[in-house]
């Protein structure tokens, strides 16, 4: 598979981390340090913190996604924010179906496909995050589970649609944890995923797929990751803090 085909995408996730006020000063710090990038490079920021991250963004090479999104236009669903209002924005970006709102807030492979829904019908790229529990690897399921979750998440998504797909694959075991995958385990994995997009819809599709890793992805070991002629970038967590390291991190993809 042709991996000159796609180009790298760097995500980072700040989770539940920066106050609007952190979050301009740390976008401020990392803008000169990526401003060469050759792959894109994405920041997933908390909802508070969307309108300072995109003011301090303006004109550089950093675009800004959302964390989650939900799946109805608008409504009674107390504290959610739609994908609707992401869009109204000018939100491009949003992370779907990350294993913290899966083991946390009862995100399931149903809801996970109605936000998938919500977010393309919106115009958003969606980060659809996709990845097995330590318990599910020694059991030897982990292409299973990460199968079946890809193509329930997929479900309805028309060809045209899955270019705004990239596919993150997080083994929950390796996230903020320090346990990364080896490389080798992380290509095989992607590899897996890249060939299910491909049953399910061609293969010119599956060779386009952006398919990142995330999980205790860092500077140390970012280079030997992204080498893997299935991984197409990352989502990285922790390290997407430090500015320092996320630079580190968007040179080895570049
Ligand atoms: P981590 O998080 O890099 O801190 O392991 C990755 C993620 O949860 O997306």
């Amino acid at each position: 598979m042709n991996k000159a085909l796609r180009r790298p995408v760097i995500a980072g996730n700040w989770k539940m981390n920066q106050t609007p006020a952190e979050a301009k000063a740390l976008i401020e710090e990392m803008k000169p340090l990526v401003k060469d990038a050759d792959c894109e490079v994405v920041l997933c920021v908390p909802f508070v913190d969307l309108q300072a991250a995109m003011d301090a963004a303006a004109g550089s090479n950093i675009r800004i996604g959302a964390e989650n999104c939900h799946w109805a236009q608008k409504g009674a669903f107390t504290g959610e924010v739609s994908a609707e209002m992401l869009k109204a924005m000018g939100v491009p970006y949003v992370i779907i179906g990350h294993s913290e709102r899966r083991q946390y807030f009862g995100e399931t492979d149903q809801t996970v496909q109605m936000r998938v829904r919500a977010a393309l019908d919106a115009g958003l790229t969606v980060i659809l995050c996709v990845g097995e529990y330590l318990q599910q690897r020694e059991q030897g399921i982990t292409e299973e589970v990460v199968r079946l979750q890809t193509k329930i998440a997929l479900g309805g998504v028309s060809a045209e649609e899955l270019k705004r797909i990239i596919i993150a694959y997080e083994p929950v075991w390796a996230i903020g944890t320090g346990k990364t995958a080896t490389a080798a385990q992380a290509n095989e994995v992607n590899h897996a995923i890249r060939v299910c997009v491909g049953e399910l819809y061609g293969k010119d599709a599956a060779d386009r797929l952006v398919v990142q890793y995330g999980g205790s992805m860092n500077a140390g070991n970012a280079k030997e990751l992204l080498a893997q002629p299935d991984v197409d970038g990352g989502l990285i967590g922790g390290a997407s803090l430090k500015a320092a390291d996320f630079s580190v991190i968007v040179g080895a993809a570049s």
